[in-house]
């Protein structure tokens, strides 16, 4: 599932309060698990929800200084671009997520 400017629909996904904060709450689309994130000073971050490395749930890990860290072996995910860090090499699929008042809205 590729999100392009074309074709981008915002989808309401519920208030920014749901989303703890340093932490993310998963929403599904069609046959997606996507992870939604919230950084310690509110940025929103939306990743699929499948590590690059061995398809661990980013939503479960911990969530620091713009990256989460896999829960399973500890891969180091970059919430912005999805992308693994350090000598690690794969990718995660990212998601265009905005807030429009209190209400989070993903891109899809
Ligand atoms: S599954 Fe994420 S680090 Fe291995």
């Amino acid at each position: 599932m590729n999100a392009t400017a074309t074709s981008l629909h915002w989808v309401a996904i519920g208030p920014l309060t749901a989303i703890p904060r340093l932490g993310a709450r998963c929403v599904i689309k069609g046959d997606t698990s996507i992870a939604v994130f919230r950084t310690s000073d509110d940025r929103l971050f939306a990743l699929e929800d499948r590590c690059p490395n061995d398809n661990g749930p980013l939503s479960q890990g911990i969530v620091h200084d713009g990256l989460v860290t896999c829960p399973i072996c500890n891969w180091v995910i970059s919430l912005e671009t999805g992308a693994a860090q350090g000598a690690d090499e794969g990718q995660t699929q990212t998601f265009p997520v905005k807030l429009d008042g209190d209400t989070v809205y993903l891109g899809v």
